[in-house]
């Protein structure tokens, strides 16, 4: 998704803001550029390539000035070219330059009265009319006029605002897309998040909906949306360095799947009794009151909340919905005020799980809960409870490590549910938290399985299309798995509860379609190996990750990778590990860009 970093300092910016925009390029983005203030005039480079070769243009051109602001774009509005990248200008010559994140919806009329008044539109985005606004607002006063423009803006905007009048201010706006300042020595930046500018200072001020944001040198005003100067808590924010850091590995995502137990392990602390207090005050009450579950999330996000209805009902028996964040908002549906509302978020910002968030509370369910992996993300201030998952940052699109760290959370969630409801005896909490407990050594002993995944993955590579199965709580594990192999490889790949193979997807198999399958020892399993027979008659391959004692033997057109240990309600954590490791070796043996899929973005701030 676009991402933002912009400067006011008394040194050269130029290699501040490319190192920003290499910081922002795990977002996803298809074009990126630059504009600095030089000689009182505004200079630019754009590109459709990645940072690097932008990096090149701009000591081409030698860029350099000491106010600049900066872009990866991610196209929405107008085809991924270089008129369309940002910044953005306006005036004749350029005096105002814009980037921007987020959709502006009236762009459409704000084009047509911008026209009107003689603006020449040379883009095919929403984020040009900004541009002509600000410009057509300006009257010496950067700020004001900013201020002014975003009254007339509907949509969702994080704005980067600079005019060639003011070489020494720089201006910005957040409403619904997510903006930080960053505080230093006599500089200060503005970026999409703290990351892009870990490198420079680690004094964060994360901004709220409606601010606008006045900056120089040496001092930083911020204006709420009522118009009120307001001061901002200032956090220290550590521990990026080392997450941009590759360390041996080879890719983010490698990295982050290797991260697994550590995350897992941050995640689940030290907790030796289920508290309701774990999801923050007043839990207690909430859980006592409500009566059903609504689970709205995106992407693998909404995965995890499909495992965790398998949980919930059957450790605190009640009823729980789940339901993709984007449709959720648009339907009509049936509130229960005693309902507790989860989100789960890796970013916190999701334009469209925020949205559906919002929409619940205003049906009259007031009770919200969020299981997200950033404490300052806008998804923790929107809702009632929360629990901050602990994977750390994490840099590959494709989910990781921030999905089985939202699988413990919402375990622990399911625990503190059924306990509140006098589901969970003594007995069983402690055996389940001695389960939690050794996860991470369960899941290292699935890491070590690896050698064995990357056999498969070189035949994986040459396949375009793939299915896979899995049965009760595996089954959202198997769509989990189809989604990273499509995402990073590229190749088409289907989720399916085993149980339907027969009434649709058996007519796909032929010994070009790989059926990778899920058998955990549990329950279902001999429904399970009938359904491998059905496959496997049909002269269909199979490549099974099989428990311990499950007996199902390699043969001809069946491969089997036996895992280290049947895990219980605990299974689909291990479950994934694998699968991930499927996706991310075959994805390498196809030579794709692992860690920045095409067309994907890491958080999607837009709707
Ligand atoms: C994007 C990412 C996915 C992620 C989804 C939801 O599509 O590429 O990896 O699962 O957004 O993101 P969230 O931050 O809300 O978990």
């Amino acid at each position: 998704m676009c991402g933002i970093v912009g400067a006011v300092a008394q040194r050269n910016i130029v290699p501040a803001l490319l190192e920003g925009l290499q910081r922002l390029e795990y977002r996803g983005y298809d074009s990126c550029g630059l504009a600095v203030i030089r000689d009182h005039g505004l200079e630019r480079a754009r590109s459709t390539q990645r940072v690097a070769e932008l990096a090149q243009q701009v000591q081409l051109e030698q860029l350099s000035g000491r106010l600049g602001i900066s872009h990866t774009r991610w196209a929405t509005h107008g085809a991924p070219a270089t008129h369309n990248a940002h910044p953005h200008f306006s005036g004749n010559p350029p005096r105002i330059a814009v980037v921007h994140n987020g959709i502006i919806e009236n762009y459409e009329q704000l084009r047509e009265e911008l026209s009107a008044e003689g603006y020449v539109f040379e883009s095919q985005t929403d984020t040009e009319a900004v541009a002509h606004l600000v410009d057509s607002l300006y009257q010496g006063d950067l700020f004001e006029a900013l201020q002014q423009a975003c009254r007339r803006l509907v949509g969702a905007y994080a704005l980067a605002v600079m005019s060639s009048d003011e070489p020494d201010r720089l201006a910005g706006a957040r409403y619904g897309s997510p903006l930080v300042i960053g505080v230093g020595q006599n500089e200060n930046f503005l970026a999409s998040d703290a990351l892009a500018i870990a490198g420079t200072t680690d004094q964060i001020i994360y901004l709220e909906d409606g601010d606008l944001v006045d900056l120089s040198t040496d001092t930083v005003l911020i204006v709420d949306r009522d118009g009120n100067d307001i001061d901002r808590i200032v956090h220290t924010v550590q521990a990026h360095m080392a997450a941009a850091d590759l360390g041996p590995y080879r890719h983010y995502m490698q990295k982050e799947i290797f991260e697994q137990p550590r995350a897992v392990s941050d995640t689940l602390q030290d907790i030796d009794e289920i508290v309701p207090e774990l999801f923050g005050a007043g839990a207690a009450e909430v859980f006592e009151e409500i009566d059903q579950v609504l689970i709205l999330a995106c992407g693998t996000s909404f995965y995890a909340g499909l495992t965790a209805k398998y949980w919930i009902e059957s450790l605190a028996k009640i009823p729980t919905a789940v339901e993709i964040a984007s449709e959720y908002r648009y339907r009509d549906s049936v509130p229960n005020p005693r309902t507790l509302v989860v989100t789960i978020s890796q970013s916190g910002e999701t334009a469209d799980t925020l949205a559906a968030l919002k929409h619940a509370k205003s049906l009259g369910m007031p009770h919200t809960l969020t299981i997200c992996n950033v404490a300052t993300s806008a998804m923790v201030r929107e809702c009632e409870l929360s629990f901050i998952t602990r994977a750390g940052v994490e840099i590959g699109v494709a989910s990781t490590k921030a999905f089985t760290t939202q699988l413990a959370a919402l375990f622990l969630l399911a625990m503190a549910l059924a306990k509140s409801k006098a589901r969970l005896s003594s007995d069983r909490e402690r055996e389940l938290l001695r389960k939690l407990r050794h996860l991470p050594k369960a899941i290292a002993a699935v890491l070590a399985l690896e050698p064995q995944v990357m056999d498969w993955a070189d035949r994986f590579a040459r396949k375009e299309n793939a299915l896979f199965l899995g049965r009760g709580m595996h089954y959202p594990v198997a769509l989990e798995g189809a989604l990273k192999l499509k995402e990073i490889s590229y190749i088409h790949a289907e989720g399916y509860p085993a149980g339907e193979l027969k009434h649709g997807p058996l007519a796909l198999v032929t010994e070009a379609m790989p059926v990778v399958t899920i058998a955990p020892k549990d329950e279902l399993l001999e429904k399970l190996k009938s359904n491998i027979q059905e496959v496997h008659a049909r002269g269909g391959e199979l490549y099974v990750f099989a428990d311990a004692d499950t007996n199902i033997r390699p043969e001809n057109n069946i491969h089997v990778i036996r895992m280290p240990e049947h895990y219980g309600m605990l299974s689909p954590i291990l479950h994934t590990i694998t699968l991930q490791l499927l996706s991310y070796h075959t994805a390498v043996a196809r030579g794709t860009d692992v860690d920045k899929p095409r067309n994907l973005a890491k958080s999607v701030t837009v709707e």
